[in-house]
């Protein structure tokens, strides 16, 4: 570890400890995460009926810690092998709650949400296609049409009422992981699957389709 990645480690483990509101953090653990065929991640999650039970504290700090080491930008805890109702997810630093200061919307590490038993209401019918990637869909991208506005609402994990509008990426974040919930990966959200590509031929696919635009304008310009 250079000196560089070990002062972002100790700056994400004093974020860890400042946001989970203790500084009795549990023993954290990176987990396995489950991959897409799993049947854990086909069935519908349970409701968690404590949020505030020790074990679920548990359960969330060793998310976070997987979901860091894995350069996720979510996870579900059917990720984990556990089939209850939670989700994790770093908002983009345009929708963070004020008090995120620069330095960590930047580092995009702030601004971590945890979602017990979350809900979602869809705001307006529009959708828009954006590239996903899947912890449980290693090494794949693919174009999913997602709702772009949404209310969500959950519990925190101090029992706490969580509700939030949220917009683009972010509500394509949250859609992404309330579906793990149901057992919904993202490639079932697909209207094309030959959008679904290995991400290290995204370049590829990129030049492709630039090269094809530029081709129909060619052609409109022509007409
Ligand atoms: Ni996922």
């Amino acid at each position: 570890m250079s000196p560089l990645q070990a002062s972002r480690f100790l700056a994400k483990e004093s974020r860890l400890v400042h946001w989970l509101g203790s500084s009795h953090i549990p023993l954290m653990a990176i987990r396995k995460i489950a991959r897409m065929g799993h049947p854990v991640l086909s069935r519908i999650a349970e409701p968690v009926a404590d949020p505030t039970a020790p074990e679920i504290r548990a359960l969330v700090s060793d998310m976070v810690e997987t979901m860091i080491d894995a350069n996720g930008a979510g996870l579900a805890a059917p990720q984990v092998y556990v089939p209850k109702r939670i989700v994790i997810f770093q908002a983009p630093a345009e929708r963070s709650p004020e008090g995120i200061d620069e330095a960590e919307a930047y580092d995009h590490q702030a601004a971590l949400t945890v979602l017990i038993n979350p809900e979602i209401e869809i705001l307006a019918p529009d959708m828009e296609a954006g590239w996903e990637g899947c912890l449980s869909v290693p090494g794949l991208r693919g174009l999913v049409p997602r709702y772009t506005a949404l209310r969500y609402r959950g519990l925190g994990l101090d029992g706490q009422r969580i509700e939030r509008v949220a917009k683009g990426f972010h509500a394509r974040v949250v859609q992404h992981e309330c579906d793990h919930l149901d057992g919904v990966l993202y490639p079932q959200r697909m209207r094309n699957l030959a959008d679904l590509i290995f991400e290290s031929e995204a370049r590829h696919w990129l030049a492709a389709r630039a090269k094809a635009e530029a081709r129909s304008k060619e052609e409109t310009a022509d007409a």
